[in-house]
């Protein structure tokens, strides 16, 4: 039986690489190329299955370009970069990699958080800059996360694992947003109260999205939003840029209307909105709250087993959409 013929399109751990090569033909992307559309599509010709990334987008473009493609596997566990209707049109099947990211990805939150509400980056620059002369009473006065208002957009995984360490390990009163509310028991172990999107921008003060990119969540923080925002609160945004407006947040911070933004994701990234690289009132960090090794290795992995047990056994461990039992 011939083998199936994989693309790895990113760099990767190479241990991963070599498993996939315990079973595949595979074509890799070590030196990390990030490619244009027609370069993918001219990689991925004859390609049965992919091993991706958030960069690369699976579209109808692609997928009609790419008749032979069965499966991409996306190292992220968030999909945006998937057409899925177009994907499952063709009988493509996509997984992601949940569960193994969300601890990892929920200490990061945090950890923004935390600089951001106690200026940790604005601070360590004004030091690096040799402007620290002598101890002052208001140096860098931040606002406090023990006792504070948690408010969270979007109560997946990591938005409950973000909610536990606030309610459990910081004494804070969690309230959370989501398309659907949490069941009991869920809501108790995050000791979190369910309220309007409206409640939590005027109750928070520090505020997080972790909500899935779509066309619905587009611009979910925007101008009106961050109007309803407290002067003192907080925006952290690790979920995906898209989802806040960054030149309406930008202006927001320019004016004080809230006190400070962390963000981990950008629209239109790796390029940043330049105003913020301007603003001292953030802190910028690129795209890696799930970037633990472990963690990074464990969604390498899960990735690649997808692949295996798609091609070995009909099936796959974290699927997206639902179409694995159409092998073409
Ligand atoms: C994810 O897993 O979605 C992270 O954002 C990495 O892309």
């Amino acid at each position: 039986m011939t083998q199936a013929k994989i693309l790895v399109a990113r760099a990767v751990f190479p241990e991963v690489i070599a498993s996939l090569q315990a079973h595949f033909e595979v074509t890799s992307n070590q030196d990390d190329v990030v490619w244009t559309k027609a370069q993918l599509i001219e990689q991925l010709q004859g390609k049965d299955g992919a091993l991706t990334t958030g960069s690369e987008r699976i579209d109808a473009d692609v997928l009609a370009a790419c008749p032979q493609l069965k499966i991409a596997a996306n190292m992220a566990v968030g999909y945006n970069n998937f057409d899925l209707v177009a994907m499952s049109h063709h009988g493509v099947q996509g997984t992601n990699t949940p569960d193994v990211l969300t601890d990892t990805t929920a200490d990061f939150g945090f950890a923004l958080m935390m600089a951001t509400a106690r200026r940790m980056t604005e601070s360590e620059h004004f030091l690096r800059r040799g402007e620290w002369t002598k101890w002052r009473y208001d140096m860098f006065m931040g606002s406090d996360i023990h006792g504070a208002t948690l408010g969270i957009l979007g109560m997946g995984r990591i938005g409950q694992g973000i909610a536990q360490r606030g309610a459990h390990g910081f004494g804070m009163k969690v309230i959370y947003h989501n398309r659907s509310r949490l069941d009991p028991a869920a809501e108790a172990r995050c000791q979190a109260t369910y309220v309007s999107k409206e409640d939590l921008l005027k109750r928070a003060d520090h505020l997080v999205l972790v909500l899935p990119y779509s066309a619905e969540s587009h611009h979910s923080i925007g101008a009106a939003e961050l109007a309803q925002m407290k002067p003192t609160a907080t925006l952290v945004n690790i979920a995906r840029g898209g989802i806040v407006d960054d030149a309406a947040l930008a202006a927001a911070l320019k004016a004080r209307t809230i006190a400070a933004a962390g963000l981990d994701v950008f629209e239109g990234e790796p390029q940043v909105h330049p105003d913020l690289l301007t603003l001292p009132n953030v802190v910028l960090t690129p795209h890696i709250a799930s970037a633990s090794g472990p963690t990074r290795l464990a969604m390498a992995k899960l990735a690649a087993d997808n692949l295996v047990a798609f091609f070995k056994q009909n099936a796959v461990l974290t699927p997206v959409n639902s179409v694995v039992s159409a092998i073409k």
